[in-house]
């Protein structure tokens, strides 16, 4: 965080109710959002739970762009189905579509025809997209999305956690938002929402907290509701008043467009070097993270046996460098039947903490991954022998196979 951020702690009122510090950090909210029911969270996955447990019935179908983890096992757990409906060139890796995380319209008009708007709680919006490969969603793909929901009287919410790098690349990339302020875009972009859930980890630059917001006083009482019962008073949600002035804080920071030039320039970079060593990745690079793409880089491994997960334990393993794999340990398995099927792609997320690194530790992991790549070969692939019945990736235990 910021030095900014850490006096900000300094000021926090910690008053159980009506904190000073959550009133900063509701108008705030309020300023970039334009959406008027404020709900602080832990974290994002907490405000996701209280959302579906208030609005998703068991048997309905929520579609996005692609649901993060924690967005579908929560809609999964309360007995719906999470539908991903991204464009066909956000499944592909090499592809370089500037806005890869759009969502499919047409796929989406036959999506709520089929499954009867009645059984669509809502629609969702991931931007940007995480899961697959940190792309973002551009204006006016948006403006569809809303006009369809519009047309369906759907409600509209946004997985928000990015907003901020999404908003930059439209003002790198789409026509007419060159002009525009990050900021002014970022209000464009929630003002086709009706709420949106959010991490504040993320594009609130804080260490924890997040927050749930929306336009309908109804729906925000009911999770209001829910929030005292889990979380904690409605002028704190489970966060320290401190928590609360550090993610106002970094709502703030966040539309700084020299910070947003450096992290997207930094992460570019990765993918230069990654690329320069022969190995293929998520074209083009996202705002966040560099994806590395397994399945081309490991044809020998099949999916069955997690290609992207032998890549995260072997870039582990020579240089502590940390990934996530985003394939098929997090999305093989089907919650309706626990049978396996094949993720859409096999990726390795190397996500770039804000704020932290230097060219030389970038430099670094660009070494790790070349030396990896060059004993490609001697990869295995991994089973699983222990594995939880939700978000297994978390915490599940492998076993590498045979040669
Ligand atoms: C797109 C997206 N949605 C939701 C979440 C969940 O947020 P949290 O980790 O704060 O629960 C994340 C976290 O990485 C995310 O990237």
């Amino acid at each position: 965080m910021s030095s900014r951020q850490w006096a900000a702690m300094m000021d926090g009122d910690e008053s159980y109710a009506g904190s000073k510090s959550f009133y900063r950090f509701q108008t705030v909210v309020r300023d970039l959002t334009g959406l008027t029911e404020v709900i602080p969270t832990h974290q994002g996955r907490a405000a996701e739970r209280i959302l579906f447990a208030t609005l998703v019935q068991p048997g309905q179908v929520v579609p996005n762009n692609t649901h993060f983890d924690t967005t579908r096992a929560n809609i999964e757990y309360c007995g719906a189905e999470a539908l991903d409906l991204v464009i066909p060139e956000g499944r592909e890796p090499a592809n370089r579509h500037p806005f890869k995380g759009n969502m499919d319209i047409a796929a989406l008009e036959r999506a709520i025809d089929q499954v009867g708007v009645r059984r669509v709680p809502f629609v969702m919006v991931t931007v940007t997209n995480n899961s697959g490969g940190g792309q973002p969603v551009s204006l006016e793909n948006l403006k569809a999305v809303r006009a369809l929901c519009d047309r369906h009287h759907l409600p509209l919410y946004l997985d928000a956690c990015r907003f901020a790098e999404n908003a930059y690349f439209i003002k790198l990339r789409e026509a007419g938002y060159a002009d525009w302020s990050v900021a002014r875009i970022a209000r464009e972009i929630f003002q086709q929402a009706d709420g949106c859930t959010m991490s504040a980890k993320k594009d609130g630059l804080a260490n924890i907290g997040g927050f749930l917001a929306m336009n309908d006083p109804d729906v925000a009482a009911r999770c209001r509701n829910l929030l005292v019962l889990t979380e904690g008073f409605p002028t704190y949600g489970g966060l320290a008043g401190y928590d609360l002035e550090t993610v106002a804080t970094g709502l703030e920071e966040v539309l700084d467009e020299e910070y947003l030039r450096y992290r997207l320039r930094s992460t570019a970079y990765l993918a230069e070097r990654a690329e320069a060593a022969g190995i293929p990745v998520v074209q083009p690079p996202g705002g966040h993270a560099v994806y590395l793409d397994a399945r081309a880089l490991l044809p020998h491994i099949p999916p069955s046996a997690y290609p992207a997960q032998s890549l995260c334990v072997a870039l582990y393993r020579a240089g502590g460098v940390r990934g996530v794999e985003i394939g098929s340990v997090m999305f093989g398995k089907r919650a309706a039947d626990g049978t396996e099927t094949p993720a859409a792609m096999e990726l390795v997320r190397l996500a770039i903490p804000r704020r932290t690194y230097t060219q030389s530790h970038i430099d670094y992991v660009g070494e790790v991954i070349a030396l990896v790549a060059e004993r490609k070969q001697q990869l295995r692939g991994y089973r699983i022998v222990e594995q939880a019945p939700w978000l297994r990736h978390f915490t599940a235990r492998f076993q590498p196979l045979e040669p």
